[in-house]
């Protein structure tokens, strides 16, 4: 058209006003409607967190009660959808499953998925609170061969998520207080982080009329890329390979360096965080104690320390503003509880849906909304004519 912007990867253009999340990535500050990340993560709960970015205000008890009352009413999947599981092969990527599985929920709720109405859309908000978790729990389960289980409704949202996960048939599940707590601060951390891949995916699906369902199912499959969501699988698998090919963390970090085969370090840089990520702060801290408190060593975490500290010392790393991101340290929590490390992007999922919700709720309901259209740069051939082929 003559007059577009070139800017690959949005670097510059804001593509929507938003309430939700702030983000100065100089200082290395996060809050959520205005809540700073390190207060919610300390004492609020994942629900509670939800509720904040979906409706803008934290919840009274009266409220909270309620909506996790009616989350709790909503988690059972239909006994068809569950055997969907079954025509996918074991060894199936459960981020993969659960994204196809999301997509699969909406023909469920034909009759109740429409984006213009109020109650489909709060129906479906707490449908997808609800049902997700199920959905990823048994993607874990089918990928370790074992039986899903029914979801226990007198358990807490994370206890009971623990259970479908850990949880085996016959036997009494024990809660573990140290595990709950720890994964409830892990999924706050992750509710919502304005406008990145997953969340833009969100939005930009939605913005052309499409149901919560597919929305979603997009916005999983954007935060499966290694550079996203995938990255704190990633950091684990190499950790992993360090560790396993006997190389020095030094070595490991030249060839960062020299761009050789383009490895980088995962779990490091950020676009938006030139300083510190104010989430992976929080959860080194909590790997400490995590592991600590559940009597887990692990090689890989003093690995990951050593990484994070000659990192900084560089100039590469310096330079560049590189810092530990929120996937640096997650793994090895996640992996210390017990998760095998193809779950680890299915459990960010899990904590950025609340985000994915308030964005697609707040795109629906902006009038100023307008189906997602980039332009572009032409640089193709002039006009020619057709020759035929000879
Ligand atoms: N290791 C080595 N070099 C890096 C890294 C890294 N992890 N990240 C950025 N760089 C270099 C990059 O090569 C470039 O160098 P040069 O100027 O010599 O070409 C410079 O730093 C600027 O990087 P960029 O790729 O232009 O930055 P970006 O804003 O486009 O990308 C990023 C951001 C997160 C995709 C990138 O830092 C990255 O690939 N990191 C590793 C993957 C990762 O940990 N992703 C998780 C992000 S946080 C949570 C989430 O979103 O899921």
């Amino acid at each position: 058209t003559g007059h577009t912007t070139l800017d690959y990867g949005f670097v510059n253009t804001s593509a929507t006003k938003s309430a939700i999340t702030f983000i100065d990535g100089d200082q290395g500050i996060l809050r959520y409607r205005g809540y700073p990340i390190e207060q919610l993560a300390e004492n609020s709960t994942y629900l509670e967190v939800a509720w904040l970015l979906i409706y803008g205000e934290l919840p009274t008890e009266t409220e909270l009660a309620e909506f996790d009352e009616r989350i709790r009413h909503h988690t059972l999947l239909h006994e068809d959808l569950k055997r969907f599981f079954s025509s996918l092969p074991y060894t199936a990527h459960p981020m993969s499953v659960l994204s196809s599985a999301t997509a699969a929920l909406s023909t469920y709720y034909e009759d109740s998925f429409d984006p213009s109405n109020p109650e489909h859309v709060e129906l479906n908000t707490i449908r997808l609170l609800a049902k997700l978790p199920v959905i990823a729990a048994y993607a874990h389960k089918k990928s370790v061969g074992q039986a899903f289980l029914y979801p226990d409704n007198s358990l807490s949202f994370v206890d009971n998520f623990l259970k479908l996960n850990f949880g085996v048939l016959s036997e009494l599940y024990e809660i573990n207080p140290v595990m709950s707590r720890a994964l409830e601060r892990l999924l706050i951390l992750h509710e919502d982080h304005e406008q990145n891949a997953s969340t833009s995916t969100v939005r930009l699906v939605g913005s052309t009329g499409a149901n919560q369902f597919s929305s979603i199912s997009a916005g999983i499959n954007a935060l499966y890329g290694p550079l996203h969501g995938g990255a704190n699988e990633a950091v684990l698998n190499m950790l992993a390979q360090i560790r396993e090919s006997g190389e020095s963390v030094q070595r490991f970090v030249e060839r960062v360096k020299n761009k050789e085969d383009g490895v980088k370090l995962m779990g490091f840089g950020h676009r938006v965080y030139k300083n510190y990520d104010p989430r992976a702060k929080l959860v080194k801290e909590s790997a400490d104690e995590v592991l600590r408190e559940l009597g887990v060593h692990d090689p890989l975490l003093d690995l990951a320390k050593e990484l994070e500290e000659i990192a900084l010392e560089d100039d590469y790393f310096q330079e560049r503003r590189l810092y530990p991101n929120v996937d640096f340290y997650t793994g090895v929590i996640y992996k210390a509880m017990g998760f095998p490390t193809r779950m680890f992007t299915v459990l960010f999922a899990i904590g950025r849906l609340p985000g994915w919700l308030a964005h697609w709720r707040e795109m629906q309901s902006d009038p100023q909304t307008k189906i997602g259209r980039p332009q572009q740069l032409y640089v193709g051939a002039p006009e020619r004519n057709y020759p035929g082929i000879g």
